[in-house]
């Protein structure tokens, strides 16, 4: 018999479990902690329902928004996630080829495996850098002029990342990032796993192409967050946010938001936008659901700028609730790189393709014609849920 047709992210998901290493597959999948955060990002989306009104002419929609001046096509864009080329090969230039051709970008990390330039040399749309502020200044002010000179206009700080977190399924199975390619371990992966394994043996190492130079090779013998312990910066605090405002003359937004005072906060360092994250529960276990957060961030924001939002979104539906809270736009770190797993290079697309066509679908059977109709109408909170709309939102005022 032959493969189930992918019909949804849980699919891509399951796939992905097949056909990579199980060490690779729970480093994307898992979360730190017990993964309470991580489970209460998805439910907080199942415990939103949406309120249909019918008989609206919707044989004409529209998913864009702006954001910076810049028009995205569907308000979905893909998450920065560090070296992708685990998962399969282009990784990161897989992502980046998908949001373009969709008229969306995606988030070039700091630990990237494709050096930013590399990534915005194989697209025509300069895609976003997400910063790590690690390490001195210096180091900080070189990774800012990579992106700068990669053309970059927009930059990502990551500020939920002060020291590493542990991920108990990465200690469980003792992984070694990136999997080590050769002896007995890599024949038994080869045995289980051999499109993956000749996938990583064609293409070369894996490794950190944004800073490798400037850090050194980091030791591929320790758990994803021993490695980049020697790099996190603890003492970090919002004058540094605030000097990197001072280096970069584009859009600047803070990630890893997760309370109304830290997003004004963020505004007030010069911040031009936030994210809403709580590193898809891979940081801070404990933390709430970002979608509970949201509507308490969106109405501290005001007219300041965009929130965007990431963790749990694993469906259009999703994505239509966010924005019905308030949300500019959403991102996806898993659901792009389950994608990318089950699929290779066309799997990315293929998970955007399945949200944008939900999103496109539900908006129509929600008489919605567009984003702002959404966030004037459709959502209502089930009474188990936190999530109330925000007041700036309910009538339906434009960001
Ligand atoms: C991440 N994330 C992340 N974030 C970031 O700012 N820099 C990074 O390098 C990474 N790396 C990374 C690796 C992997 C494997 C995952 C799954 C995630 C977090 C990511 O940007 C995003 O916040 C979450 O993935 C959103 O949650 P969902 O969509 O995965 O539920």
């Amino acid at each position: 018999m032959g493969k189930q047709a992918i019909a949804s992210i849980d699919d891509l998901r399951r796939r992905a479990r097949a056909r990579i290493p199980r060490q690779v597959f729970d480093f994307i999948d898992g979360g730190s902690g017990s993964e309470q955060t991580l489970r209460a990002n998805v439910a907080a989306f199942a415990a939103q329902t949406l309120r249909p009104r019918v008989l609206v002419n919707v044989a004409q929609r529209d998913a864009s928004v702006r954001m910076f001046g810049d028009v995205f096509a569907l308000p979905i864009l893909l998450a920065p996630v560090g070296l992708a080329r685990m998962a399969w090969n282009p990784g990161e230039i897989a992502a980046a080829r998908t949001a373009t051709a969709a008229g969306t970008v995606s988030v070039v990390s700091t630990a990237s495996s494709v050096a930013i330039g590399d990534v915005n040399a194989s697209v025509s749309r300069p895609q976003w850098f997400q910063l790590y502020p690690w390490g001195d200044r210096g180091k900080v002010a070189v990774l800012i002029d990579r992106a700068r000179l990669a053309g970059c206009t927009t930059m990502v700080v990551t500020v939920d990342t002060p020291v590493a977190s542990v991920r108990v399924r990465d200690v469980r199975n003792r992984t070694h990032i990136p999997m080590p390619m050769r002896g007995p371990h890599s024949a038994a992966i080869l045995a289980r796993h051999p499109a993956w394994w000749l996938d990583q043996r064609l293409h070369g190492r894996v490794y950190n192409a944004n800073f490798e130079d400037l850090f050194g090779v980091l030791p591929s013998s320790r758990t994803p967050g021993a490695r980049h312990k020697a790099l996190m910066n603890p003492a970090h605090t919002w004058a540094d946010l605030r000097w990197i405002r001072d280096q970069w003359e584009g859009a600047l937004l803070a990630k890893g938001v997760m309370s109304a005072s830290d997003a004004e906060r963020a505004f007030d360092a010069g911040c031009d936008g936030v994210v809403v994250s709580n590193h898809g529960g891979r940081q801070c276990d404990g933390v709430p659901a970002t979608l509970e957060v949201l509507p308490e961030v969106v109405d501290a924001v005001g007219q300041r700028g965009p929130v965007l939002i990431d963790g749990g979104v694993r469906s259009g539906v999703d994505v239509i609730k966010a924005v019905s809270l308030g949300a500019t736009a959403c991102m996806i770190g898993r659901a792009w790189m389950y994608g990318l797993a089950a699929l290779g290079a066309s799997g990315p697309t293929v998970a955007l393709e399945l949200l944008r066509d939900e999103l496109d679908r539900t908006m129509a059977l929600l008489g919605a014609r567009n984003l702002e109709e959404l966030r004037a109408v459709t959502l209502t909170a089930t009474t188990r849920s936190k999530c109330v709309r925000p007041r700036g939102v309910a009538d339906g005022s434009q960001r």
